[in-house]
């Protein structure tokens, strides 16, 4: 690897005198934009000041996702429409990362039909930043590194979004290969990164204050077994729950058939960890979890629900779930349809099925029409829409610690945030509580969120 601060005395050197305004969006999950805060605090030390305004800016990063074609679609509409600002401003330098940088069509495909875009960089290649943007800003026409290196960026420091909520990724990549899904593709193998590094920046988060720590991984509850002689997620979790400070950790996604009895366990033992459990379900059909590679049924999901329900009647329960999977019958959305009913997640957060070249289920035959996609969806949402406003009235009169996050776009006066549970709630408020925990009580109910008022101590 190149020195990488040798190059980033050189850029500093070619910028003096130039405006250094960067845009960084990213799209897709919660790991890349964690991700493009490590960009953004590259970017940070090249001299680069971060900008809202993509019309008046030097440096464009797209950090893209692939998860679905329609997300693809929009990065490529987006980066078309870029041509004219080039043209305005010959200097402006554009650069792709993220996960469609990792198929191998795409690259050649950006360098042939997008040739505003000067670099593209990969999802394991961050530190390959400074030579790119070098290249670039010596006039190089197009340069790209989407090696797969076996390391992470541990150390790049984050330019973080907010100053009281921080993700903190654990391990990068999935071995799960569910048939639908190009993550693993895009994103390797699973690694995982040192328990002390990550109870290390957890502390130190909580020391500068930080209210909420969102663990992120995959498929988190497989934390470690990659490491020689580490610890697993429920110990690692055990382990945060020590440090010091007024925080609540959470973490996405747990796969099923990985969450065992421990975990479920360190969730209700930890009194930081939040009593909210993130766990994509798919379907409820066993013909279609089989033909996903869930490898899990939706009686061992239940299983799981039972068990967290019986140590506690109200613990909160959200999911995702694909809609028209290749030949999903009636009788297996009608199966999805019943779980959710038996389930009563407080949120679902559901996809109809993206076709993806390179995975197996693109391989399967798939007859059903888009009409009917449709119509599954439109039903879905709506039965979740009647379980949420039933299930939400739980909350009625009940005392919450909820982060206030920011202020409401619906109702002026009020503010937003979430309660441990992971459940919106907006009260009326003062825009200085922005960023700290408040105790409210519910005094209404809505089908996406409760309303509240705030307690006074
Ligand atoms: N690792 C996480 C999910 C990451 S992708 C997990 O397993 O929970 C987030 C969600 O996108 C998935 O849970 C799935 O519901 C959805 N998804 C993934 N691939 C998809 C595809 N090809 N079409 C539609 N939805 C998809
Ligand atoms: Fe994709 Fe499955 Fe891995 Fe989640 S667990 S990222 S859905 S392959
Ligand atoms: Fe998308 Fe990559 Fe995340 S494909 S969902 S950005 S891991």
């Amino acid at each position: 690897m190149t020195d990488n601060n040798a190059l980033i005395d050189e850029i500093r050197a070619i910028l003096r005198n130039r405006s250094r305004k960067a845009y960084v969006r990213s799209f897709g999950c919660q790991l890349n934009v964690s991700d493009g805060e490590k960009i953004k605090g590259l970017l940070k030390k090249m001299g680069y000041e971060y900008t809202e305004n993509e019309n008046e800016t030097d440096l464009i990063f797209h950090n893209t996702c692939s998860v679905r074609e329609n997300a693809e679609d929009r990065v490529f509409g987006i980066v078309g429409s870029m041509k004219h600002l080039k043209e305005l401003n010959p200097k402006l330098v554009i650069g792709i990362s993220g996960c469609m940088t990792a198929q191998a069509h795409i690259p050649d495909k950006i360098r042939k039909s997008y040739p505003q875009v000067d670099f593209v960089l990969g999802t394991s290649a961050i530190h390959s930043l400074p030579e790119l943007l070098l290249n670039a800003l010596r006039g190089q026409k197009f340069s790209a590194d989407t090696e797969e290196y076996a390391g992470f960026s541990e150390g790049v420091e984050q330019v973080r979004e907010s100053s009281f909520k921080a993700s903190v990724p654990i391990m990068f990549g999935c071995n799960n290969f569910c048939t639908y899904c190009i993550v693993p593709y895009v994103r390797g193998r699973e690694r995982s990164r040192r328990a002390e590094d990550i109870i290390r920046e957890v502390r130190e988060l909580a020391e500068q204050g930080y209210k909420e720590i969102m663990l992120l991984g995959q498929n988190v509850n497989s934390y470690g077994k990659d490491l020689e002689g580490g610890i697993d997620f429920p110990q690692l979790l055990r382990r945060l729950n020590e440090i010091d400070g007024d925080f609540v950790i959470r973490f996405m996604s747990s796969h099923p058939k990985d969450a065992s009895r421990e975990l479920l366990d360190a969730i209700f033992e930890c009194k930081r960890v939040a009593k909210h459990l993130h766990l994509p379900v798919q379907s409820g059909s066993n013909e279609i979890l089989k033909k996903m590679n869930r490898r899990y049924t939706a009686e061992e999901y239940l299983e799981i629900v039972d068990y967290l329900r019986r140590r506690d009647p109200d613990f909160s329960l959200t999911t995702d779930i694909i809609v028209g999977f290749p030949n999903e019958s009636d009788e297996d959305f009608e199966a999805t349809l019943e779980l959710i009913k038996r389930v009563k997640f407080d949120n679902i957060y559901s996809f109809i099925y993206s076709k993806r070249t390179g995975t197996r289920a693109a391989e399967m035959e798939d007859t059903i029409s888009d009409e009917t996609k449709s119509l599954r969806m439109r039903r879905l949402l709506e039965t979740q829409r009647e379980i949420s406003t039933e299930h939400y009235k739980r909350f009625m009169g009940r005392k919450m610690r909820v982060l206030a996050e920011g202020e409401s776009k619906r109702s002026k006066g009020f503010l937003t945030g979430k309660s441990n549970e992971f459940i919106i709630a907006e009260f009326s408020g003062d825009s200085s509580l922005i960023g700290s925990f408040v105790d409210i009580e519910v005094t209404e109910t809505k089908n996406w969120a409760v309303i509240g008022k705030i307690i006074e101590k």
